[in-house]
Formats: structure tokens, sequence, C-alpha cells
């Protein structure tokens, strides 16, 4: 089995830093010590280094826990940056008719490689993803991050109606489809399945509650969903969901809600719906860039989180505007500037590391630099470009440098990006 040490200026968070003082380790000469995908050992480089194993030395870079997205769509590499519309419109005028494409395995293929190298480009190791209706294009995603060893989770769309017919599946070939899917893919490798209804607006209540039992059948899989993102998607669910008390009453109905719940959005609850995400324990997901993107609102992190409610914080490409983690924090630190809550430059990195693998659940998997952890990392560089190098001569602390990649940074700041402990950042460049 071959042994690799990479050096550099280890960062890691063990805790939040907005609940404890004592929540990072960071070593200025440190070592990661990886066998066969697995992290065996991390210290003090002087401690570690031995004899015949292959060294990668990173100096002056940091090395951090690979970044997480909770909540990115697949298909929608090449919706990202498309003119003029809020929520309900953007879909039908893009999102939807593109998705139809991915009936094609020939396209779904070429865009699922295309759309795992974007996630490893910017230091993303784990994704939560969205694929289009088409079982074919789940297949497409799982089999690309296969070859990968990526710790993805996936699935495909159910959605049988108000969407072009191309886009949508039905009620019971949803079902059948996702469990076909389940049984292919959950638990391979590194990959897991996610029950997937899109939003309330796109399923019929029959497939609802056939996601719901699909669900109560496989209690370990994740449940992936819209909440409460646009205020004229939230009139037309409630018109569509008469009986409902609220929106997220439409999922709690059919038994959708728990831990392994991630729900986009969440900008426009009710008291009502926020107390029932806390107690089920159902994760609220940021996604700041695509909020502003399409104008749908202002994510209130510091009360969901006073109300007991764990968010993640996710890109949401192609309604969001970046693939990169960094310019996610960076939005979203902007977005609570407008909230006037504040988001410390350690707080943001440990969102995206070990907060967000807490919102999956996978904490004891990824999210930290520890022994026996997955070997899932990234490596940056606070001096990638000009701007970035200009800024860099008056940096003094720790948090200072990560600020500067939180605001300036994007792709060029990821140096390198291990997945089970393979560099593979500079293998697609070259
Ligand atoms: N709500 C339902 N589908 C989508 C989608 O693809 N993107 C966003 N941002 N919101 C949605
Ligand atoms: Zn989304």
């Amino acid at each position: 089995m071959t042994r690799t040490l990479l050096r550099g200026r280890i960062l890691t968070f063990h805790a939040d830093p907005a609940e404890s003082e004592d929540n990072h380790r960071y070593i200025e000469d440190g070592a990661i010590l990886i066998d066969d995908g697995l992290i065996l050992a991390v210290g003090p480089y002087a401690g570690l280094r031995v004899e015949g194993v292959a060294e990668i030395d990173h100096r002056p870079n940091l090395i951090l826990p690979g970044f997480i997205d909770p909540h990115i769509h697949f298909p929608q590499v090449q919706v990202i940056a498309s003119w003029g519309t809020q929520l309900l419109d953007w879909l039908n005028r893009y999102t939807f008719p593109e998705e139809s494409r991915y009936s094609d395995i020939g396209h779904a293929e070429r865009m699922a490689g295309a759309f795992l190298d974007q996630l490893v480009a910017h230091g993303t190791t784990t994704a939560c993803a969205f694929a289009s209706a088409h079982a074919a294009s789940a297949e497409a995603l799982f089999a690309a991050a296969a070859t990968r060893d990526m710790a993805l989770i996936a699935g495909k769309v159910m959605m049988d109606r108000n969407a072009p017919e191309g886009a949508r599946d039905t009620a019971q070939s949803g079902y059948d489809e996702s469990k076909a899917l389940i049984a292919r893919w959950h638990g391979k490798g590194r990959l897991r399945y996610a029950i997937t209804p899109r939003f309330a607006i796109t399923s019929s209540p029959e497939q609802l509650k056939l996601a719901g039992a699909l669900a109560g059948e496989h209690p370990d899989l994740h449940v992936q969903t819209h909440l409460s993102e646009n205020l004229a998607e939230i009139a037309y669910t409630l018109e569509l969901f008469p009986g409902a008390r609220d929106y997220l009453d439409v999922y709690e109905g059919v038994g959708l809600l728990g831990p392994r719940t991630l729900m986009g959005h969440c900008l426009h609850l009710e008291p009502r719906e926020i107390a029932r995400m806390a107690e089920t324990g159902t994760r609220a997901i940021f996604c700041p860039t695509s909020n502003l993107f399409l104008g749908s609102g202002l994510f209130d992190a510091q009360g969901l989180r006073a109300a007991g409610v764990v968010s993640g914080v996710a890109t949401d490409v192609g309604g969001g505007t970046s693939y990169s983690l960094l310019q996610t924090l960076n939005e979203g630190y902007k977005v609570l500037q407008l909230r006037g809550q504040n988001m410390h430059p350690l707080a943001a990195f440990y969102w995206a590391t070990r907060g967000n693998a807490i919102a999956l659940g996978l904490e004891e998997r990824i999210g930290t630099i520890a022994p026996g952890r997955d070997a899932d990392l990234v490596v940056l560089d606070c001096r990638a470009t000009p701007a970035m190098r200009l800024r860099a001569e008056r940096i003094e602390t720790l948090a200072e440098e990560l600020f500067l990649l939180q605001i300036l940074g994007d792709d060029r700041a990821v140096a390198e990006t291990y997945i089970a402990g393979r560099p593979m950042k500079r293998a697609i460049a070259g």
C-alpha cells in the first residue's frame, strides 16, 4: 500500500466557532499521512516524516478538509448565468427545457464528467446533487463519481406535473426508477442516494405520497427538495395544496421531514415551519449566490440557529452563479450584512467543511482532518492572483488570510484537490 505525506499549513475544525472558543486546530508546519484513501495521522511535520514515504510539499499553502456542497443541480451546468427572470419564469424559460435534454444518455454522460471536473477544480469533494427526472442522468452522474471515488450524494428528481412532458416522470415511474437507482448505487463505494422530489409545485399529491413511502422504506437515505424560496412560488404552492397549513406541511403530511432531509433556501418561513424544522431536525440550506441572482430573499442564519435549526451553505448552481464555496461564502457574508448579521471567517470555513458535513449527517467520515477520516482535502493559495498577492502583503493573522480567500478567492485559489487521497485537480488541468 502506498502511503503519502502531505506537508503544509493545516487547518481543521472540531467545533462551531459561533459556539465554542476551542473550535479549530492550526498547525503551521503540519503533515497529513494518507494511506489507502484514509487519513492515518495528522500533526507537526517533524513528528510524522518517515524515510521512504513519498512527500508532497504544499507550503506555504493551507490544507483544509475539502469543501462540501449540500445543494447543487447537475443538469444546470448550461443554465448557470441565464438572464432576466425570477424563480418560476427561470424554471420555465431556461431550466426545464435544458433538463429535458438529459434523456439523451450521451449528453448526460458528457455533462456528468464536466460537472464533476468543475467541482474538483473548485475544491469541492462532496456534493448533494439533483439530477434531471431521467434515470439515465442519475446513472451517468453516479458512474462518473464512481470512477473518481467521490463521496457523492445524488438522486433523480421526481416531478410529474407543471413542467414540459420531456422534463417529467409520472408518480409511479418516479417511485420505480428511484427504487431501482437506490438498489444499484446506494452504498456502492462512497456513493449515496437522495430521494429527490423537486418541490411541491412539480409533484402531484400522489407522487409526494410515494416519495414519503420511499423515505419510510429507506430511512437511512437523504431527502432533498426546495422550500420557501420565492413569494410567487409559496402562493402557488398554497393554491395547489389548499389543505396544507403552510408550505412545510405539504412535505410534513407525507412523512418527508427529519434529520436526513435537506430543504434548499428556507427564506420566507412561518414561525410554525421553523419550529417544526427544529423539532424534526430538518436541515435548512442557505444558497446565497442563487438567492441574490434570482432575487429570492435574504436567509436568516441567526434566527434559524437561535430556533435550533441546523443549516448548511451551498452553491445551488445553476440558480447559483458559482461552483466555488469561497464565492458562496463571499456572497453569504454580504447577505448576512444586509440582515445586520455577521459571518466571522473562521465560522465561514467551518460552515463549508465540518458544518456542511454535520448538515448531511456525515461528520464521522468527511469535513474534518483527523485519523480514520476520508482523505478529502483542499489546498488553498491566498496569493493566487495579482490582487490577492497585493492584499496578502498586509495580512497578519489566520483569520485575515481566510477572509481574503473568502472574498477574493475562487477556483484560481484552489492549488490542489484530493479525493480519497488522490490529487485530482492538476490531473484534470494537465
Ligand atoms: N425550485 C425548484 N427547482 C429549482 C431549481 O432547479 N433551482 C432553484 N433555485 N429552485 C428550484
Ligand atoms: Zn436548488
